[in-house]
């Protein structure tokens, strides 16, 4: 059992002064366990300081205007943390007398708390035997047990929250469950952990089989849709013809070469990190017309520069750029949404990043 040597050893070497420590005030615990999700304590400490002076309790966070919390929240990150945190205070307001409730199921069923946040807050506001898996403690846990398989997946997080409710110790749950997180923040860390000075070495499976480098294991690389695009790279003199895109969608109102959707390349899947880009080159004619098409444009017969890939969330872009220039002298092509940049205007213009590196490769040749 863990739980016993993971007591002793926090005693002796865990955290013990951090600001949102040695209270029972399930509001300050709360705040510090929401501004802790996926955020360090030496980011978090500042923020939580100046959000507990501005908003002592419950109450006056929940009369708070929105812009003030989102304000002091402001360089946090994951912003939708502090608009759930608003909610939350104004649902215990009103729902729970302003008082936080010591259920964790309860407690989970408020915005902003998922079921880890829910346990941290009734062991350290209530005592409550109650069992926590965050990031760190996953960690610990994998390890500790060679758990294999990505624990973002059902399967392995299920596993996981079997073995973190076996290892609940009857007594000392608050000691037990600071322990867990101190040492997932000190010596069971991601890169050169500290197994010398683990209480938990002497029946660590990771540590035993030499698995300890490769556990957790990590999120397996997606599968993303290939998409391929041309990008016209119209050159009149030192000058290129830009549009701007649509408000909505990818680059959304940025500036950016006129561009084509091409048909998917054959295999329709690209590896995030994926290799070099494949030939198979657009039919330019046909582009061509429709650059005159779009643009009342004559253009001299487009040729291909070194293709390039661009990595979106959801998908991959490959896009072919293609160098023409205009056939007729003085054709303006000047309607709203169009524009010719000077290519020594470049850094300078709202484009999306892979187009401005052309451009900028583009004035520097
Ligand atoms: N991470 C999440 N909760 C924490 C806490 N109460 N103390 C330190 N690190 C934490």
């Amino acid at each position: 059992m863990i739980a016993s040597r993971l007591i002793d050893w926090q005693r002796l070497h865990g955290r013990h002064d951090l600001p949102w420590q040695n209270t029972r005030d399930a509001y300050r615990i709360w705040l510090s366990e929401v501004m802790l999700q996926q955020t360090q304590v030496d980011t978090v400490k500042p923020y939580y300081l100046r959000f507990v002076a501005r908003f002592p309790d419950v109450a006056s966070l929940a009369a708070a205007q929105p812009d003030e919390v989102m304000a002091l929240w402001s360089g946090l990150g994951y912003y939708g943390r502090a608009r759930n945190l608003h909610r939350c205070a104004r649902e215990v307001v009103a729902r729970h007398g302003g008082a936080f409730p010591d259920d964790p199921q309860q407690l989970a069923r408020l915005p902003g708390i998922g079921r880890s946040t829910a346990a941290a807050i009734a062991v350290f506001a209530f005592g409550r035997r109650a069992a926590i898996l965050d990031g760190n403690v996953r960690r610990v846990l994998c390890r500790h047990a060679g758990v294999r398989g990505y624990p973002g997946e059902r399967a392995v997080e299920n596993e996981l929250w079997r073995i973190a409710e076996a290892a609940l110790p009857q007594h000392d749950i608050e000691r037990y469950t600071q322990g867990l997180m101190d040492l997932g923040a000190t010596l069971c860390v991601r890169a050169r952990p500290g197994c010398a000075a683990c209480p938990l070495s002497a029946d660590c499976r990771a540590l035993r089989e030499g698995t300890v480098a490769q556990l957790p294991t990590p999120r397996p690389k997606r599968s993303v849709p290939l998409r391929r695009c041309a990008m016209f790279v119209i050159r009149r003199g030192d000058e290129v013809l830009l549009e701007r895109r649509s408000p909505s969608g990818v680059w959304g109102g940025l500036w950016s070469l006129p561009e084509f959707e091409l048909a998917p390349a054959a295999a329709g899947q690209a590896p995030v990190d994926g290799a070099a880009v494949a030939s198979g080159l657009p039919d330019c004619a046909s582009l061509a017309r429709e650059v005159e098409r779009r643009f009342g444009l004559r253009v001299t017969p487009p040729r291909p520069l070194p293709p390039f890939d661009h990595a979106f969330t959801h998908f991959r872009l490959r896009v072919q750029p293609l160098a023409c220039e205009p056939l007729t002298a003085g054709v303006a092509a000047e309607a709203p949404g169009l524009v010719w940049l000077a290519l020594d205007d470049t850094p300078g213009a709202a484009l999306p990043r892979p187009v401005k590196t052309l451009l900028q490769s583009l004035a520097s040749a």
